[in-house]
């Protein structure tokens, strides 16, 4: 069940009761640090500052770039009226298309057939309590308010109680999901998900709920992060990275701090380009773990067949091997049992182009399925 209905605006700072605060001042031309970068942050005020950090291929901070928005369109193929469920919601990027396609707003007579007669709905899910509400008020801006949109604040995995919860008991045209953590997770060092810069070592998705990664570490064996290395992101130094943390003598608090050590574990082992990537294969399989991804996705993948009425669409970006397994496995198997008529062999991928302007589109994979 969600936990909040965030669809209620999201509070306002009260400019009478807060006291005037000089912005952070940065050195040189272009600010560097997350809480520097306040044009990207207000884009409403700055969209000419938006325009420039997109066409150098970058992503604004506080936004997300919404990845493989026509291949996905194509496959689930929204209508006027349909139900659909972006599971992942995000900055609201996929979920402000779908919108525009299964509830326009000009193809109502609002006189005539009521506010909302021929427009479709869309469940929307999204476990973190810090963006869902700011999206919810960015879309409602756009026109799909609480009547078009049901914004829940839940993780994925209960995607049957939700269904159930809005009367969607025959379940909805319609699902995707986009895997991971979004721009603005990764972007704030506050989240603690990049080791670019230093923050707090939590990773949570939802911060208000289970172990930080620097809980999670300090309680696993050696044995369980080897494991989880191995199993999340087939880092093959995992036994070697997981003794040289396991016997540092304080906790590792900070994310400069895990990336630090994992460099130190591996000096003089592999080159510089490789060591790097093992520590962002540790920080992959750490950010796994501490939000139990495969179990949610397993969760997922398990209730599609009856989230999805008769001939519905599911569509789901991945951004890494265990990931893309797991989907595809179950996709293949629905179709072996009749669940599912038809689902892709060769998967979606960006195209150069994309990659070029959203270098984060590059290890993105799309595979959909059709409901029997
Ligand atoms: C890649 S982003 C989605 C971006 C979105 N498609 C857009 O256009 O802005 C993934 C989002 O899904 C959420 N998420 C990831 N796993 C989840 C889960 N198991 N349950 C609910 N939300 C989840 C993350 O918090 C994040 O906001």
């Amino acid at each position: 069940m969600s936990e909040t209905d965030p669809n209620a605006p999201a509070p306002r700072d009260d400019a009478s009761a807060t006291p005037h605060r000089r912005r952070p001042r940065y050195k040189g031309t272009h600010p560097r640090r997350y809480a520097e970068k306040y044009k990207e942050l207000a884009p409403e005020q700055y969209p000419d500052a938006i325009e420039r950090v997109l066409a150098r291929g970058q992503t604004p901070a506080g936004q997300h770039v919404p990845i493989l928005v026509d291949a996905v369109l194509a496959v689930l193929a929204p209508r006027p009226g349909e139900r659909g469920v972006d599971a992942t919601l995000g900055f609201g990027g996929h979920a402000q298309r779908f919108l525009e396609r299964i509830a326009p707003r000009d193809v109502v007579d609002e006189a005539r057939d009521g506010p909302s007669a021929a427009r479709g709905e869309l469940l929307a899910l999204d476990q973190d309590p810090l963006q869902l509400p700011r999206t919810v008020e960015r879309l409602a801006k756009l026109g799909f308010g609480s009547d078009v949109l049901h914004a829940r604040r839940t993780n994925f995995a209960a995607l049957g109680a939700e269904l159930t919860a809005l009367g969607w008991d025959d379940g909805a045209d319609f699902v995707f999901a986009d895997l991971g953590v979004s721009s603005m997770q990764i972007d704030d060092p506050a989240r603690g998900f990049t080791f670019k810069f230093d923050g707090p070592l939590d990773m949570r998705m939802n911060p208000k709920k289970g172990l930080s990664a620097a809980q999670w570490l300090a309680r696993a064996s050696v044995e369980e992060l080897a494991q989880a290395l191995t199993d999340d992101s087939d880092e093959p130094h995992a036994l070697r990275i997981a003794r040289f943390v396991k016997a540092q003598r304080s906790e590792l608090a900070t994310t400069v701090a895990l990336a630090e050590c994992v460099r130190e574990a591996l000096a003089g082992r592999a080159d510089d380009d490789a060591i790097e990537s093992s520590v962002r294969r540790v920080f992959q399989a750490l950010r796994i773990e501490v939000n139990d991804e495969f179990g949610a996705l397993e969760a997922l993948l398990r209730q599609l067949p009856t989230a999805l009425r008769a001939q519905g669409r599911v569509g789901i970006l991945t951004f890494h091997s265990g990931e893309d397994r797991r989907v595809k496995k179950a996709f293949e198997r629905g179709l072996k049992d009749g669940v599912y008529a038809s689902t892709n062999s060769d998967v979606v991928r960006a195209s150069p182009e994309e990659r070029r302007s959203n270098p984060r589109s590059a290890p993105a994979k799309l595979r959909w399925a059709r409901r029997a």
